[in-house]
């Protein structure tokens, strides 16, 4: 419910088009800084804090498993009837991407498996350089997908339809995907996307669900961020 109205909120801010992709990119963006930062950071010889690294780059697989699907179900076969070869490229990406994150995985069973610091230290450089491949793969592909697929999603659909699209998909995610999602939208839109959403969901959801949106703005955005969207909600209902 959130992403909908907050997804029908994009084009207001910077794109003459709807772009269906933006705001969940920015949040897969997010988690693949943030995790990769945590992961140099990460001593491997205590195994106790590669576990935690090793439990975020978990979460960071299962999100981007569950996107592919999401946009394998719902986003190509919007194109397929135009442009079948394009899908198939796409469809291609998206396994590749899992034989990846599969490697990842192979990975860190290895790391729980090792006894030894050297060893233990070796596999987390392997981590390390795998998820670096990971990440810059998965950045070129939603790249690819903001420009390739845009273009021909704004051929054949409206904006309307487009956000119809958008509001299909947030119905089939479980509320726990939606609420993790929502987390790492927060981390990473600029504040006109934050301002757009929150307004958005003001609009069109309960009361609880604004009051649930600005408790988190509040405990992920830096302060003056945070009072800076609180402001500009306030003169928007002094408008109204
Ligand atoms: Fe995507």
């Amino acid at each position: 419910m959130l992403i909908i109205v907050a997804a029908a909120t994009d084009k207001l801010n910077h794109m003459s088009r709807y772009n269906i992709f933006n705001q969940v990119h920015k949040a897969l963006r997010a988690m693949l800084y943030d995790t990769s930062l945590t992961l140099q950071q990460t001593w491997f010889a205590d195994r106790e804090e590669a576990e935690s690294a090793l439990r975020q780059v978990n979460k960071v697989l299962n999100i981007f498993d569950a996107h592919a699907r999401h946009e394998d179900d719902f986003v190509l076969p919007a194109i397929a009837q135009y442009e079948p070869s394009l899908v198939d490229a796409f469809e291609q990406e998206h396994e590749q991407d899992h034989l990846m994150s599969e490697s990842l995985r192979g990975l860190m069973l290895v790391y729980r498996h090792a006894m030894k610091a050297g060893v233990k230290i070796e596999t987390g450089d392997a981590i390390n350089r795998a998820f670096t491949e990971f990440m810059i793969f998965n950045l070129q592909h939603m790249n690819r997908e903001e420009t390739i697929l845009n273009k021909v999603l704004w051929r054949y659909y409206s904006d309307a339809e487009l956000l119809a699209l958008n509001q299909q998909i947030v119905a089939s995610i479980p509320p726990g995907e939606i609420s993790e999602s929502s987390t790492w939208m927060m981390r990473g839109l600029n504040n006109a996307e934050i301002i757009a959403w929150l307004k958005a969901v003001e609009k069109n959801a309960p009361q609880q669900a604004l009051t649930g949106l600005l408790n988190l703005a509040e405990s992920e955005l830096p302060a003056e961020r945070y009072q800076k969207v609180q402001e500009s909600l306030t003169e928007g209902m002094q408008i109204l």
